[in-house]
């Protein structure tokens, strides 16, 4: 069952302590912390496995091809798809380029729409925005509601538009965006889909045939795996049919002066040797994740949040930006208080073994958008608690009274 006293024993960087307090760490949002199965996952596979994938006859390459390829099977029933769907990359940001530079450079042309909302992340917003320049078309950008969430009214954007990508949950604002209502509107438009899951897939349950979406990119590194690790899911007829993204061995399977024959999805986007210890971990991850059960650690995020907002709402001079119910979004709270900079805020809760992130958290257009300072974010996780919520507001109140 879900109990994060004993899940948090299974972190060992919780007991840290830093600048003398226990470490109360705030900013899963940027990466989470990794449990002792996954950092065992990684030594375990140098100590015992270690050799390259689906390139040599003996025993040490045949165990590591089988646990690579292991963890691809576990990734695709993680999200409900096929193993041959699930392509590893190094980060989500290179799942998302992947898709603009294959799928978009082969089928976007001059006058077309690409749709996308103010909400992204860099990694989601500057790829479409280059590539529209590139090729003449016109991005589309949906923008926000006072609440946060992009209105109905936003959606024929959508509509008109070759490829939508669109984040499932903000990194700001934590709004959870209705992926499946967008992608019927893509689909019925003629369009396809393509969901940057980074912030959602750690939280809640992900099925992506459900949702119906053409594509799914997220990373390991917020999910409890290693850094260096990607996925992009795409579906199978679209894989099949877009050209490679990096060129180089494993990728093809014929290899002539005269011209190349690529290999079979999903090895047809992973050229070069991969990252094998990771990926190995990142199914430890899934393992670990499966085992406490994704609508558990929702249900224990979602009071979290609620009991959050509770209490920073109590903050003279804060604003909270995105949804305020807890079930319309992710535990990303970002905010400010009149009169203090974000950066100050951290740096402070720093000095009390307090990590949460400052800044634009790499999504720019959003704060330019609501016409909003820099960001104070704090961002949850598993083994967060209550506890450290209640050791967290009195440092802001007192930082708030000592700066502003
Ligand atoms: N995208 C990560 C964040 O929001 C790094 O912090």
């Amino acid at each position: 069952m879900f109990n994060v006293e004993e899940i948090r024993k299974d972190f060992p960087i919780l007991q840290r302590k830093i600048n003398g307090h226990p470490l109360i760490y705030l900013d899963n949002g940027a990466t989470s912390q990794k449990p002792i199965q996954v950092i065992n996952a990684i030594s375990g596979y140098y100590m015992n496995h270690n050799a390259n994938v689906h390139r040599g006859v003996h025993k040490l390459s045949e165990e590591s091809t089988y646990m690579y390829e292991e963890a691809r099977r576990k990734v695709a029933k993680f999200i409900n798809a096929e193993p041959e769907e699930i392509i590893f990359t190094k980060n989500a940001t290179e799942s998302l380029n992947l898709v603009a530079y294959t799928y978009g450079e082969a089928n976007i042309s001059a006058g077309d729409r690409i749709c996308t909302s103010i909400m992204e992340h860099h990694s989601d917003f500057i790829p479409w925005q280059m590539l529209a320049g590139k090729k003449k078309a016109k991005l589309e950008i949906m923008n926000v509601n006072t609440e946060g969430e992009i209105p109905d009214s936003e959606f024929s954007k959508i509509s008109n538009s070759k490829i939508t990508s669109i984040v499932h949950a903000s990194n700001v604002l934590g709004t959870i965006n209705p992926v499946e209502e967008m992608g019927k509107i893509a689909h019925e438009g003629g369009g396809k889909i393509l969901i940057d899951g980074s912030q959602s897939i750690p939280h809640m349950p992900v099925d992506v045939k459900k949702m119906d979406c053409d594509f799914f990119a997220f990373t390991g590194h917020k999910m409890l795996g290693p850094t260096g690790i990607g996925v992009l899911y795409g579906k199978k007829e679209l894989l099949e049919e877009m050209p490679p993204f990096m060129y180089g061995g494993d990728m093809v399977i014929d290899a002539k002066v005269e011209g190349c024959k690529w290999n079979e999805i999903p090895h047809k986007f992973e050229a070069g040797t991969p990252h094998i210890s990771g990926i190995i971990a990142m199914g430890a991850a899934v393992d670990y994740l499966n085992k406490l059960g994704m609508e558990n650690i929702r249900a224990h995020e979602v009071e979290l949040i609620e009991y959050a907002f509770q209490k920073l709402q109590g903050i003279e001079g804060i604003e909270i930006y995105g949804p305020q119910e807890a079930h319309k979004r992710v535990g990303v709270i970002a905010f400010n208080i009149k009169g203090l900079s974000s950066i100050d805020l951290a740096s402070f809760l720093d000095d009390y073994g307090i990590a949460i992130r400052s800044g634009h958290h790499c999504a720019q257009p959003i704060h330019d958008f609501l016409k909003i300072l820099p960001s104070a974010r704090i961002s949850f996780y598993l083994y967060n608690t209550k506890g450290e919520i209640d050791v967290l507001i009195p440092r802001i109140e007192e930082i708030r009274r000592m700066l502003s």
